[in-house]
């Protein structure tokens, strides 16, 4: 089977896109700090190869200033949110296997494309990474979609897996993780750790996600440094109480309307 990175095509392309673009960023304002896609500079200091920051078109920079404004109301935060959740599900799509693939077109003449060739699932880490499920379920007709839930243990601090039912042939496929929010990491790592001991490999996790903060990326790229990260913008930094800055607040409670 050709795979992806051995296409000369795709190649080049993730050369392009994960080589200069991934790690690339347009400061977004005078006063504003969210980091998007541009060829020349990194999203922030040291920011790994792995990250993929979505080139901050217009449209996207007008999604994501409705999904951050707190006057938003919910119906708007869950549309909008879904809009951009779409365009990065179609993101990760591009990190996926595919193969030459000729076809006639009703002209008679043949047009040399490309097929996916691999297997696919989603896996969605609960609560707030359920948001993305529909979106990937548009993109992928009956794709199979695993679930984990992983909360603090307060007794140390540290994140705990609390539940976790994933397709049972998940090391044969490729897995797209969907969580909104990259934080501190501590979820997406413990996700990722329950995928490989389920036998998927590292590298064949597309991990995606909305907004980042650059310390989330960093720890999460240390541990999994060939784990493919999608996101929408890169934030500031993390508050004292872990939220991302500028952020957009609790993305599950804004989505499934359990804020005040
Ligand atoms: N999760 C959220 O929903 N928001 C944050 O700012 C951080 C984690």
């Amino acid at each position: 089977m050709v795979s992806f990175w051995s296409l000369p095509l795709f190649g080049a392309l993730h050369r392009c896109g994960a080589g200069s673009l991934l790690t690339t960023h347009l400061q977004s304002g005078p006063e504003s700090s969210a980091r998007s896609a541009s060829p020349s500079e990194p999203a922030f200091p040291d920011a790994p190869s792995t990250l993929h920051v979505m080139k901050s078109t217009m449209q996207l920079r007008g999604l994501m200033t409705i999904i951050r404004d707190r006057s938003t109301s919910r119906a708007d935060f869950v549309f909008y949110a879904d809009r951009v959740i779409r365009l990065l599900i179609e993101e990760g799509l591009n990190f996926l296997p595919f193969r030459e693939h000729t076809v006639i077109t009703p002209t008679d003449s043949s047009y040399e494309g490309l097929a996916f060739t691999g297997r696919v699932c989603g896996v969605s880490i609960m609560r707030a990474g359920e948001a993305m499920e529909k979106a990937l379920r548009e993109c992928c007709r009956s794709i199979r979609v695993g679930k984990i839930l992983i909360q603090r243990d307060e007794s140390t601090a540290q994140p705990k897996l609390f539940y976790a039912k994933l397709p049972p042939d998940i090391a044969d496929r490729h897995v797209l993780l969907l969580d909104p929010m990259l934080a501190t990491g501590g979820s997406a790592i413990k996700a990722v750790e329950v995928l490989i001991e389920q036998g998927v490999p590292e590298d064949r996790i597309i991990f995606i996600n909305l907004v980042a903060a650059p310390e989330g990326v960093l720890a999460f790229s240390k541990r999994f440094p060939h784990t493919h990260i999608i996101t929408a913008e890169v934030d500031d930094s993390l508050s004292t109480s872990k939220h991302i800055m500028p952020g957009l607040g609790d993305f599950g409670c804004r989505y499934f309307g359990t804020d005040e």
